[in-house]
This record gives C-alpha cells, structure tokens and sequence, in this order.
C-alpha cells in the first residue's frame, strides 16, 4: 500500500526536491506526496484525501500558520498524525506544536536522511493505530451482535416454546373433536331411523339449519383447524432451529435446516406487495452431510445475505414499476437460486460445503462490490440499512469458521455470495 503524506510549505522548491530525493521511493509506489503551500489549503486537501496518513507542515505560512493547522488536525481524524518542520533552535515553537499534538518535529535546513527516518516511524505508528482501531471496531460491532443475537435467540426460542404448549393442546383436542362428532352423527343417524314421533317437527328443523351442509363443512373446518395448527408447529420448529443460541461451542448441525428456517423466518418479505409478485425461491439442494458448526451465526449470515438479496429485488421491481428500467417481472420473475454442494477448495483441496445464494436484482458496480464487506458501508437510505449485515457475515465465516466468502455481481444481472465451509 502506498503511503499518502501531505508537505504543507510555502517555499515552491521544496516540492522539486522532495520529488527528487525520494524518487526511488514514489516510483516503487511506497510513498505518494501531495503538496500544500499553507494551513487552508492543506485542509482542503485532507477533505479530498482521507487516506493521507501523514502531514509534514512548516510553520510560518500565509494564511494560516502551522500552528493553527495542528489545532485543526486535532479535531479531525486522530489517527493522522502531523510532523513539524521548523527553525533550528526554535524551541518555543516547537514545544507549542508538541502540545498541540505534533508527533515528532524536523529542524531546517532538512536532513533528507533524517526526514525519511521520522516519515517511516511515523507512518508505522499511524498504521498500527489504524489497524488497532480497525480491530476495536470490528469488536465491538461483533460484541454488539452477538449480543443482539443471543437475546434475539433466547427471545424466539421462548416465544416458539410458549406457542407449542397452546398448540399441542388445540391439535391434541381437535382429534378428540373429530371422534366426538363421529359419535354424534352416529347418534343422528340412529334416531332418523327408529324415532318416528313428531317426525315432521324435527324434518323442519333439519330443512331449516341446513343438516347436510353441516354435516359435510365440520370435518372440512376441523381439517383446516389441524392445517392450520400443523402450520404453527412448524414454524414454532423452524424459529427454534433458526435461533439455535450454541455460538460457544460447534455442534453438528444439517445446513439445509438451516437454510429452510430462515426462508421461514423471511416468508413474509418473499411474499408479493404493491410493487412485485411472490419471489420464486428456487432451491438445488446437493448431498451435504452435517456440518461441525456455530448454527446461530451461521443462520445469521444465510438471514443477512437472503435480506439483502430481497432488498436488491424490491429496489429493482420498483424501478421497474416507475418505468426507470424495462417493466419485465412477468418474463424475468423475481429470484432467489439457493445451491449447495460438497467441493474442494481451489488451493488447498480443503473439503468444504459450498451455499451458493444467487439473485436476479439490480447487482452493483464493481466499485461497490469492492466496499460491501467494509464496516458500516451501505449504499441504502437511514433507516433501511446500517452496513453491518456483509461485514458481520464475513467475520462469522472467516474469522469463526475459517471459511470462504465471496461476491461475484455484474449491474443489471444480479448477484451471487458463494459462502464456504471446512467440513
Ligand atoms: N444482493 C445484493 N444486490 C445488490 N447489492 C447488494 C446485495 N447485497 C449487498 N449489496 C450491497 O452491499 C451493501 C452492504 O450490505 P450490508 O448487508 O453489509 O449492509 P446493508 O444491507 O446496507 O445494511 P444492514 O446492516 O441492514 O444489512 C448494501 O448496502 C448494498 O449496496
Ligand atoms: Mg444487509
């Protein structure tokens, strides 16, 4: 990587000899210099270039002074770090630059060999407080998550333990029910044929409520009743494998499940709106045997990705609606391709469960597709996205399972995440 630093000096020569003396350096692609000729400027130049990580500045300048732009700098990004260049013998200013946050200072006239040595060190501090700070964040948003998750998980898992009970006792009963009726009609049956008393009464009385309507709508509204309790079951079942709170230790877990719990659980964003019909989730499930693993992140990351593949259909049905791209959702209908397959890995001949997901949405730019894994990077508005789904995901299978997680998109196709697990 090359190192970006800033020379903020009004003597226009300066800019000539630095080109010249590190030449060996910029065209190794080690350092890249840019120049400033006072503190405004400077200033300017950092709001195009966050990436600089060093700025060497003089002190008496036109229109704002070294001294000033330390103070600038201090309010801005911490982990850039500044060099004062200043007179021989000039202590006071040098102490008020070190107070006001200089890392280190340079006397004139510059020892170019002396001048390399401080950018060097500097450039390692910077870097290592950058990767420092990397880590914290990538730590504590994982913190944050698993914290989530955990009373997310506890959460579902005791709402789905709450619904069974209720559940079991209304299918429990329905059986029963079904039995009863049996009976009755059984009883029915038996006085229609020997009980011939006040027959015309009762005639009128069956005419009346419709008998043989009822007769044949109860076991059909008692099937439904089962219907619909075995639909409940299933997804009392379906929230509990998906919320698996196991993230301490790998446990052998069928990814398959895990996939089908998800769609579950994101049934109702699949489901048609103003804007699209039903997304078609079409799934090529291979032979994959079960794989030692932490379910709940795992299940996590099938979420974020299935999310986001959802997000990408919705954003392009509706540019579709409003006639921005060509309306074809009933040739192209919205999908979700989800293949599983045992593999190798390419380098290593590692065995591994490979999760293609693949969806027909708007894709992204290659130069988004080179952000999508960066903490907090979302190109969706407030509200809508945060930027944790992808950076989360690729630390649950990179860091937690030592996997494989890529992204392969092309603008107006679609895109496919390829995950990787070691089995
Ligand atoms: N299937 C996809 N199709 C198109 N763009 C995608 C897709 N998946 C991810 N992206 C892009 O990657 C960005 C980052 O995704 P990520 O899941 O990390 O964050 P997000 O979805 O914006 O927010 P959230 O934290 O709520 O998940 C998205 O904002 C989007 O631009
Ligand atoms: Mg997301």
């Amino acid at each position: 990587m090359t190192a970006k630093i800033l020379v903020v000096d009004d003597e226009p020569l300066l800019e000539y000899v630095i080109q010249q003396k590190f030449r060996q350096k910029i065209r190794a692609k080690e350092f890249e210099f840019l120049f400033a000729n006072n503190g405004k400027q400077a200033l300017e130049k950092l709001a195009e270039n966050p990436a600089i990580e060093l700025v060497l500045t003089d002190i008496n300048m036109p229109e704002m002074d070294g001294l000033t732009l330390l103070e600038k700098l201090a309010e801005g990004d911490r982990t850039l770090k500044a060099v004062v260049v200043s007179a021989y013998g000039d202590l006071s200013n040098i102490r008020t630059a070190m107070n006001r946050g200089a890392f280190d200072f340079l006397t004139k006239p510059i020892d170019f060999r002396d001048m390399e040595i401080i950018i060097q060190r500097t450039l390692d501090f910077v870097k290592r407080t950058r990767e420092d700070l990397t880590k914290l964040q990538q730590t504590q948003t994982q913190l944050i998550q698993n914290e989530k998750m955990a009373s997310i998980g506890q959460l579902i898992a005791g709402v789905a333990h709450e619904i069974n009970n209720p559940v079991s006792f209304i299918s429990g009963n329905l059986d029963h029910a079904r039995n009863y009726f049996k009976d009755l009609l059984h009883i029915i049956n038996l006085y229609q044929k020997h009980c011939q008393d006040n027959l015309q009464e009762i005639e009128a009385e069956i005419e009346a409520l419709d008998l043989p309507f009822i007769l044949e709508d109860l076991p059909q509204m008692l099937d439904s009743m089962t219907e619909g309790t075995d639909r409940i079951r299933h997804l009392s079942e379906s929230l509990r494998t998906f919320s698996r709170a196991d993230s301490s230790n790998r446990v052998s877990f069928n990814l398959h499940a895990g996939i089908d719990s998800t769609l579950i659980i994101l049934r109702h964003r699949l489901k048609g709106n103003d804007n699209r019909p039903e997304i078609q989730v079409i799934r090529e499930y291979g032979e994959l045997p079960e794989v030692q693993c932490y379910p709940g992140p795992l299940n996590q990351v099938f979420m974020n990705i299935i999310a986001n593949a959802i997000d990408a259909l919705d954003e392009s049905s509706l540019k579709k609606v409003k006639g921005e791209i060509e309306n074809n959702l009933e040739t192209h209908p919205n999908q979700i391709t989800i293949k599983t397959a045992a593999i190798a890995e390419t380098d290593t001949d590692r065995k591994m469960a490979a999760i293609r997901i693949l969806d027909n949405g708007l894709g992204m730019t290659a130069e988004i597709q080179k952000q999508i894994f960066e903490h907090l990077f979302t190109t969706k508005p407030v509200g809508q996205g945060t930027g944790l789904g992808l950076s989360i995901s690729r630390q649950i299978i990179i860091e937690k399972h030592e996997g494989n997680i890529k992204c392969i998109s092309s603008p107006g196709e679609g895109t496919e995440f390829i995950i990787e697990i070691p089995l």
